[in-house]
């Protein structure tokens, strides 16, 4: 297939030689070396038959999501019926007094050991109705989403977001599951399923920090202060891609934000450009399920390309970003996935993207009906202008203008 977009945002010289001194030798980093790929038809199901209507979509949504279970993430289970939640403390004078903290521990079961994940919200003090949030999956130090705000990092500007009229919520994937590879022995998969009844397709490390998310929308919808219809969640990195397959899988989700995501996030793999499957499977293999293990070095042979997973959020709200120094993740990939993807919103009603579209040039978010994508200034990692950039996002999807 050939860019359709008229390139407006093109690596520097000094990011290709940057990216190619790192760790990982024989990775692509240059355009021009982007091999001639197909990408596979989004709309036709897997018969060939071509999808037309919302009611076939309905179907076709299904047979996409059952091709990521099997052969990428896993399968997730129900949430337990045991699990409960827990009001640890509520402060209602945090952030100088325009926010109240709750602390929620979410109980993933009532038998010994069952993971618990420790949520903290800020929600504004100054609003009349329950509030939009944000959902940060925090992929980084706990003190990234300090709940005592002696430490604010710009991973989580949680003050910003509550002067936004923002709900601010975030939780550490390492409750769910811990980010190493241990034959799924501890955290929320072994609690689930003994080791050794894991199947090629059982959940991976992603899927669960995904359904870990999902338990949280689980007590949004609990929590009268919050906008349970408004809210989104995201994620950088391996959070990015986390955030993904959560909107995707969830659809109480009204927005879905993938920040810097990268391969078996939203970037094509087809491309082959940054981040192979092979890299990413050596080195994180309890990421995904094992059936992912066939595409090594086969990722022409993929089912899927990354596009059928934006896809699957349609016709909620989806923002991909992406950092220009971060040809890791294929900024281009990532956002050739959102513009392929767009056709599902067409079909669901919504404009999403205009075939064609050329991915915008540095700083300048392209928000179209229900999709946007930007590519900032700078390294891998979430800033405040992805934050705030995703907020102004959020305030048109959810008209907060009319409603405030
Ligand atoms: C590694 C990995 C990426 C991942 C990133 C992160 O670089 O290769 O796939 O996105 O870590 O999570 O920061």
């Amino acid at each position: 297939m050939s860019d359709p977009s008229q390139a407006t945002w093109t690596a520097t010289q000094e990011a290709i030689a940057k990216a190619e001194s790192g760790h990982w030798k024989n990775i692509n980093y240059v355009e021009e070396r982007v091999p001639p790929y197909t990408l596979p038809e989004l709309m036709r199901f897997q018969d060939g038959t071509p999808v037309k209507t919302p009611e076939q979509w309905t179907r076709r949504r299904q047979e996409i999501l059952e091709l990521f279970q099997d052969q990428l993430y896993g399968f997730s289970p129900e949430p337990p019926k045991d699990m409960h939640f827990e009001t640890v403390d509520i402060d209602a004078s945090a952030m100088d007094g325009n926010a109240t903290r709750k602390l929620i521990d979410i109980h993933l079961g009532k038998s010994p050991g069952a993971p618990v994940i420790h949520l903290v919200i800020f929600i504004p003090n100054k609003r009349t109705k329950p509030a939009p949030a944000f959902l940060l999956i925090c992929n980084r130090d706990k003190n990234n989403i300090d709940p005592t705000r002696a430490v604010k990092s710009d991973f989580w500007p949680a003050e910003q977001l509550v002067n936004r009229d923002y709900a601010a919520a975030a939780f550490f994937n390492g409750d769910v599951a811990p980010d190493k590879y241990d034959g799924f022995t501890t955290g929320i998969h072994a609690y689930l399923q003994k080791p050794e009844e894991r199947k090629p397709n059982s959940w991976g490390t992603i899927a669960a920090w995904a359904w870990g998310a999902s338990r949280v929308m689980d007590y949004f919808e609990t929590d009268p202060d919050i906008d349970d219809k408004k809210c989104a969640v995201t994620g950088h990195s391996r959070g990015g891609k986390t955030a993904l397959w959560c909107g995707a899988l969830d659809q109480r989700w009204a927005l879905t934000i993938s920040n810097c995501s990268g391969c078996s996030g939203a970037a094509l793999a087809r491309r082959h450009f940054g981040e192979s499957l092979s890299v990413i499977q050596n080195a994180f293999k309890h990421w995904f399920c094992q059936n992912y293990r066939a595409y090594i070095d086969k990722e022409e042979d993929l089912p899927f390309d990354q596009h059928w997973l934006v896809a699957l959020v349609a016709p909620r709200a989806v923002y991909i970003s992406s950092a220009d120094e971060d040809l890791w993740a294929d900024p281009r990939g990532e956002w050739l996935a959102l513009l392929n993807a767009a056709p599902a919103w067409k079909l669901l009603g919504r404009n999403g993207l205009d075939e064609g579209t050329a991915m915008p040039p540095l700083n300048k978010p392209l928000k179209g009906d229900g999709m946007a994508y930007h590519i900032r200034t700078g390294e891998h990692n979430y800033k405040v202008f992805d934050w705030m950039a995703h907020a102004d996002f959020a305030d048109a999807e959810f008209n907060r203008n009319q409603d405030a």
